[in-house]
């Protein structure tokens, strides 16, 4: 069991039997209200009844899916909280993957003006993206996230026993925030994961464990975005697009996919930008296509894609932004470049 404290909350890894049981005995809650959906009430919510004293909760029960984080689940949450006669002294136990998290952390955080929440991950996304950094909220008018807002929950208890039950592919869309990290933050994590061939004999903890310790330095010192929290994005810029333009289509992808893909093409135009070497950037290139294959960007998409990347809201006096790397290990924000060179970047993907 490690504990990572931030500055008014704890993140507990490994079995939460222990520290969950403490949380509870040393709260005084008048009424405990636990969100799942079909899938986490399934796998995960047996595993949470076994291990705690939870005797009395009410179950909130939504549909798991990203169409369905929306204001009309939240009313669904809101009314079951109202008609159990929620008070202001309720506690509210997100048990899920990201969608539940930020949702469920949204409800809570607006229910009467604010009731408490404590998080519990069961992806592998959502240990270590998701669930640190204070992010709530839904997406509205086919925005993402575009309605939320920054609260810190009580506690987060992160344990690697409900990964067992999470399809691979969310594993593996879990696996590229991870690389993400090491490859912006931490080259021993990046050396660490790039040895990885079998996705499910891994020591999940230590690959958790470094991945928080690089997100929470980087939420601490700049919580609102300001400055280095927008190094999380490396990646994320060709990425979004791609996940966007893939979401209209036959195939959509999941944000792990579409990120992987992003990382080789922004690693690529980190080779022109920056001073990245060749050969650091087939490194990522080949691990990365090992692990998630390739998904086949044409040249008619580059237009569309392009005009997605310019839509970013992370885009200011017109230029699209990107976290660039330096070398393995270290990444450095607000990078410009050509759109000539955007091509490139999809071009040097398209023909690995
Ligand atoms: N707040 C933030 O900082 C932040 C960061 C990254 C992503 N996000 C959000 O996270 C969401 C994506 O999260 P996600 O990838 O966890 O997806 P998700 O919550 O949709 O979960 C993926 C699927 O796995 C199922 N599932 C969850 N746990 C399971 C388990 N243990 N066993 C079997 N099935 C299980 C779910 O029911 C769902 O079908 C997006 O909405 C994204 O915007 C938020
Ligand atoms: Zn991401």
């Amino acid at each position: 069991m490690k504990t990572i404290a931030l500055a008014d909350y704890n993140i507990h890894v490994g079995d939460f039997q222990g520290p969950l049981n403490l949380f509870l005995e040393q709260s005084a809650y008048s009424q405990i209200f636990i969100i799942v959906d079909e899938n986490t009430r399934e796998y995960c919510y047996p595993i949470l009844l076994e291990k705690t004293n939870l005797e009395n909760h009410s179950l909130i029960e939504i549909r798991s899916g990203e169409q369905h984080k929306n204001i009309h689940t939240c009313s669904h949450i809101w009314k079951k909280m109202m008609d159990a006669k929620a008070d202001r002294k309720v506690l509210v136990i997100n048990l899920g993957g990201g969608v539940i998290g930020d949702m469920g952390g949204f409800c809570a955080a607006t229910y009467k003006r604010g009731v408490d929440f404590i998080q519990i991950p069961t992806t592998l996304l959502s240990d270590v993206d998701s669930s640190i950094g204070s992010k709530l909220g839904i997406d509205f008018a086919d925005v993402k996230n575009s309605i939320g807002l920054f609260k810190n929950p009580k506690a987060v208890f992160i344990d690697p026993v409900f990964l067992k039950t999470l399809p691979l592919r969310e594993i593996r869309s879990g696996l590229a925030e991870i690389i993400k990290h090491g490859l912006i933050a931490d080259k021993k994590l990046w050396d660490e994961i790039k040895d990885i061939d079998n996705l499910q004999e891994v020591d999940w903890n230590s690959l958790i464990i470094p991945s928080l310790e690089i997100k929470k330095r980087v939420v601490e010192i700049d919580p609102y975005e300001q400055n280095i929290r927008k190094t999380l994005n490396f990646g994320h810029t060709i990425g979004h697009a791609i996940e966007s333009w893939a979401l209209q289509s036959t195939a959509p992808l999941t944000h792990g996919e579409a990120i992987a893909a992003g990382m080789v093409c922004e690693t690529y135009l980190s080779t022109e930008v920056r001073n990245l070497s060749d050969a650091e950037a087939e490194e990522v290139a080949s691990y990365i296509l090992k692990i998630y294959g390739k998904y086949s960007v044409k040249n008619e998409y580059f237009s569309d894609l392009l005009r997605l990347m310019k839509n970013d809201k992370k885009n200011a006096n017109g230029q699209i932004n990107f976290t660039m790397l330096d070398c393995l290990g270290s990444a450095v924000i607000d990078q410009h470049c050509e759109e000539k060179q955007v091509e490139d970047s999809l071009i040097y993907y398209a023909k690995l």
